[in-house]
């Protein structure tokens, strides 16, 4: 469709919006819209949204001032998308820089609803969620800069209801995608040159496909990541986000039965305080996480595990918080992201429980959690230096232009100098120093 118009896309929060963005490109490609690389050359900006703290929200009002600026010198079009489109609706619509607003699944509309606003002038909004979309048949425009890693959505929205959580009202019921389409996908991205797809869900342990002419025949995460770490044995399988309510020992046998099913498990455990687990509807208790935390030890010995924590939810005590630092200690995670609990309108906790753990308590409590977190981290490291890892090079060290960047199996990223090797290259790597969050170290032969 030749009317060649630039798009500026800008995307917050998660992976999920990465790809969400992805996905827009395409569609809005095929209707004649280029990518391009700074708003000021572009005909129409798209911002995709994250809601999941009021920080995040925060940045995009800023922008949006932004671009109010921007449209005050010529004419151009801008448009909200995500999370924060489907959760405040009419409310960004009112923004004077504001003409689309469209939620995370009516993004197909994008090239309609764009048409009627150049036909009649008005404002546009569609935030309508889906039982059944998973963009399956789209073919997303890959905007990571390395072509060795890339993100496949395997599923939408979110069952879960923690109840601090925004996304389940934001990204709708869960559904999973079609296993062929997600087999697809992945041989595409290897066939053009890329090592590693990341397999990307809420709650990836509970994809459940259902072939709809035959409900009996069905397809389990376990058995997805299997078909497709057989596309080829050069191509890593990464996931995320597992949940220790779900995470079976399924899907551990298929990481140790494939080498190229990558040794990481990101598990988010929220807090260390079984009151704080069931306030927050996690559906486990610590007991429980740790017998998972036992499992992924036994069956897949050399794991890295990850985790999620809040600090300061909603009644939490100094006791509770205790908890969580000892939790941290038992488990010793890899590495962690770590937030202050941040209240979201809607959300059962912001109706029902107060948020009354005062600010300086939570920052002081974050900040003991982080300054843990970066010890335990150091230590792990260390374990790491003296062994060699296989590792796939992603690019150029962002520190020095001589050496190169890559992650090991277990996703810690190791810097060590290029030797004439490149990106999508595997190169075995002995660790000889580190710091908290990358491995130092040389190609060996
Ligand atoms: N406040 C703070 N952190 C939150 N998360 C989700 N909701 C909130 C909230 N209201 C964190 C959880 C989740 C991660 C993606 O974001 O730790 O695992
Ligand atoms: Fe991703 Fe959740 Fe943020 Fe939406 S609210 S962008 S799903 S992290």
């Amino acid at each position: 469709m030749g009317n060649n118009k630039r798009l500026f896309i800008e995307t917050y929060g998660c992976q999920m919006n990465v790809y969400d963005s992805e996905v827009v490109l395409s569609i809005l490609g095929a209707h004649g819209y280029s990518p391009c690389g700074s708003l000021e050359e572009a005909d129409l900006i798209l911002v995709n949204t994250c809601s999941i703290r009021d920080n995040a929200e925060q940045r995009v009002w800023g922008r949006l001032d932004r671009f109010l600026q921007e449209k005050k010198k010529r004419i151009v079009r801008v448009g909200v998308l995500g999370c924060m489109a489907e959760r405040l609706k009419q409310e960004l619509l009112s923004h004077p820089a504001v003409d689309i607003v469209a939620g995370p699944d009516t993004y197909r509309e994008l090239p309609a609803m764009l048409l009627r606003l150049e036909e009649s002038g008005d404002k546009q909004i569609d935030t309508a969620l889906s039982m059944k979309e998973t963009y399956a048949d789209i073919e997303p425009v890959r905007t990571d800069r390395n072509g060795v890693t890339s993100f496949i959505s395997i599923m939408r929205g979110c069952n879960n209801m923690c109840t601090y959580c925004i996304v389940p009202y934001v990204r709708g019921a869960e559904r999973s995608r079609d296993p062929q389409s997600i087999v697809r996908e992945a041989g595409n991205l290897y066939k053009a040159g890329y090592k590693e797809v990341n397999l990307l869900g809420q709650n990836v342990d509970s994809y459940l496909w259902k072939n709809p002419e035959n409900p009996t025949e069905t397809v389990t995460f376990a058995q997805l990541i299997e078909l497709v770490a057989l596309i080829a044995p050069d191509l890593r399988v990464r996931f995320s986000t597992s949940h220790p309510k779900d995470m079976g020992n399924a899907v551990l046998y298929s990481m140790a039965m494939y080498p190229n099913i990558c040794t990481h498990i990101h598990l988010p455990v929220q807090s260390g305080s079984d009151r704080m687990l069931e306030k927050m509807n996690r559906k486990y208790t610590v007991e429980s996480y740790l017998e998972r935390i036992a499992k992924i030890h036994e069956i897949v010995p050399d794991a890295a595990i990850t985790t999620d924590i809040i600090a300061g939810f909603c009644s939490e005590t100094e006791e509770d918080h205790q908890a969580t630092l000892e939790l941290m200690r038992r488990v010793r995670y890899d590495s962690a992201f770590m937030f202050q609990y941040s209240q979201r309108p809607g959300t059962k906790a912001a109706r029902h429980f107060p948020d009354d753990v005062p600010t300086e308590v939570k920052t002081r409590r974050l900040n003991e959690i982080i300054e843990l977190q970066s010890a335990i981290s150091l230590e792990r490291n260390r374990e790491c230096i003296g062994s060699t890892y296989e590792v796939l090079i992603e690019g150029a060290s962002k520190r020095d232009s001589g050496s190169l960047f890559g992650r090991t199996s277990s996703n810690k990223v190791c810097v060590f100098p290029a030797l004439g090797h490149r990106p999508g290259e595997y190169v075995r790597v002995a660790v000889e120093s580190c710091t908290s969050a990358t491995l130092l170290g040389n190609i060996v032969e």
